[in-house]
């Protein structure tokens, strides 16, 4: 079959939606840039700053104070304080959660702010910022908030004259180390539960998307949540997130972020304390489309699995498995498809597809294009960047891919979409888990046997069947294999932030042992 882009020489059908031509002004303005410690905003220890970028224009947005290990001292200090000594983790539940919901109230008030800002740092859509990341960040906040008065503890039947109950604590200073391409819903995953739990927290937002988290920082202060309690440190990995990895005086570390930055925290974490560890890694997560399952709505579907985002999405359904008997056709769907994505600025409404975040992952998609082609896979469309300012990449497809080439076994993180042929149920299984991550991953079929077998046979932390990347709060993300350690979101998540405490006493003269 014959497309027109398959020598990948031509350019795409996209041309950068734009207004007038040019980036749009960005309709907000910077308010928060120094660190947020002990409840105020301060000038890091050293006086750096460093700067953000606007990823549709590669120009500064502003400098922002640079933390490193002196300031995490300081931030965990306050936060040791607030904790051991403070009323946070001895109010009431309820307290917490009205607090909590406050929150919430505030980020609802202020969202239309805190989306654009969010749109201008990170380079998102803003159409996707209002529509799914600020409601599931603030759904997440509330979801939590809502459990705060329900954590409790066992009472035992005890094997003697003893009595016995458990009660679940809070786990203590937590650190928290979160990536760029969902910021607000990444700091609202991590902070929500800790703080529900009472812990304390220090978080390092990503160097390249601080604005929205040092926003919330000033928002949390203004609903209650005492001085301490939640401490945010903008600065780099190596040295503000090895600082907090290797903290003595941090009890729990959350990360989410690239499969070797997590063996770092894990590591760290040994050589230190023992500090208790939650990861979220990488994936690269098979989506299957058995023949039998309505091929318009795979197409839809397949594309959101891949490029929703601009492709930077650690459940990305990246790797798409579809059945000999409707092979042919899915290719030429989906590239039709694909060519409607609007690509353009982030900041117009309608654009589904803008840059991504910075130069070093537009350096390293386009490098994994590369490899897709020498590796002998077929590109359909796109492969190309776009514009010339910007990190804008176009929507890209390779078929013909096989299980070992680079495209199909390593995280790419941008919008490439590899798809595979197989034949039998037997076959997609085999090679679905042949990877060495296990996140997610979708089957489309109308046939319940298949959709059991499949769904129990893969070996990923989450499985949709007839659908991809649903769900809000209530659910459960973490890792099987190399994509992680632990569970986030839905009641699991509250785990990571408790520890269970037993509590044995002797009974005298009692008839009811
Ligand atoms: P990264 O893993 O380096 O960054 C994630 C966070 O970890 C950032 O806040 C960063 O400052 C911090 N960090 C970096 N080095 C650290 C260290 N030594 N100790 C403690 N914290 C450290 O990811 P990066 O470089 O932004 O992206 C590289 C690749 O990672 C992507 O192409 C993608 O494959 C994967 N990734 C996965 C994410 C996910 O959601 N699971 C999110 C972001 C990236
Ligand atoms: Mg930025």
């Amino acid at each position: 079959m014959a497309f027109p882009n398959s020598n990948g020489t031509e350019a795409g059908p996209w041309k950068l939606a734009m207004e007038d031509g040019k980036p749009i002004k960005p309709p907000v303005t910077v308010k928060y840039t120094k660190l947020f410690i002990n409840g105020e905003f301060v000038d890091s220890v050293s006086g750096k700053t460093f700067e953000t970028f606007d990823p549709r224009t590669e120009e500064v947005i502003t400098g922002v104070s640079e933390a490193t290990k002196e300031d995490v001292d300081l931030a965990v200090k306050a936060a040791r304080a607030a904790f051991d000594h403070g009323p946070w983790p001895r109010m009431s539940g309820s307290e917490r959660s009205r607090i909590l919901n406050k929150y919430a109230d505030l980020l609802q008030q202020h969202s239309e702010e805190l989306a654009k800002l969010e749109t201008w740092d990170a380079g998102k859509c803003l159409d996707m910022v209002q529509g799914f990341d600020l409601p599931e960040a603030i759904g997440n906040l509330r979801y939590y908030a809502g459990y705060a008065d329900k954590i409790h503890g066992l009472t035992l039947k005890m094997n003697g004259p003893y009595q016995g109950y458990t009660l679940q604590e809070p786990i203590g200073v937590c650190g928290q180390i979160i990536p760029w391409n969902f910021p607000l819903i990444m700091f609202f995953l991590k902070i929500s539960p800790a703080l529900a739990c009472g812990c304390t927290v220090v978080i390092k937002p990503a160097e390249d998307t601080p604005l929205t988290a040092l926003y919330c920082a000033h928002l949390s202060v203004e609903a209650g949540i005492p001085p301490g309690v939640l401490n945010v440190l903008p600065g780099f990995g190596a040295t503000v997130g090895a600082a907090i990895s290797n903290h003595m005086d941090i009890d729990k570390i959350a990360f989410t972020g690239s499969t070797q930055v997590g063996r770092l925290v894990m590591e760290a974490s040994a050589k230190s304390n023992l500090k208790d560890v939650t990861l979220e890694l990488g994936g690269k997560s098979p989506l299957i489309v058995m023949d039998d399952f309505n091929i318009d709505e795979a197409v839809e579907i397949a594309t959101v699995a891949s490029f929703i985002n601009m492709g930077q999405v650690c459940l990305a359904g990246s790797r798409v498995f579809v059945q000999e008997g409707v092979y042919d056709e899915f290719v030429k769907k989906i590239v039709e498809r694909v060519k409607k994505q609007v690509v353009g600025d982030p900041f117009k409404r309608g654009v589904q597809h803008g840059p991504q975040v910075n130069k070093v992952q537009f350096d390293r998609i386009l490098k994994y294009i590369q490899y897709g082609k020498i590796d002998g896979a077929n590109l359909l469309i796109g492969g190309h960047s776009l514009g010339k300012k910007g990190f804008y990449i176009e929507p890209t497809i390779f078929n013909n891919v096989e299980d070992d080439m680079r495209i199909a076994k390593e995280e790419i993180f941008g919008p490439v979409m590899s798809i595979l042929k197989f034949k039998t149920v037997e076959e997609v299984i085999e090679r679905g888990n042949k990877t060495i991550y296990g996140l997610v991953a979708g089957v489309l079929t109308n046939n319940i046997n298949v959709a059991n077998r499949v769904s129990r046979s893969l070996r990923a932390g989450t499985i949709w069947i007839n659908c991809y990347l649903t769900g809000g709060s209530e659910w459960s993300l973490g890792g099987y294999k190399m994509s992680g350690i632990g569970r986030e979101f839905g009641p699991f998540g509250l785990q990571n932030y408790l520890q269970v405490k037993s509590v044995i006493t002797p009974i005298h003269d009692s008839p009811w042992l």
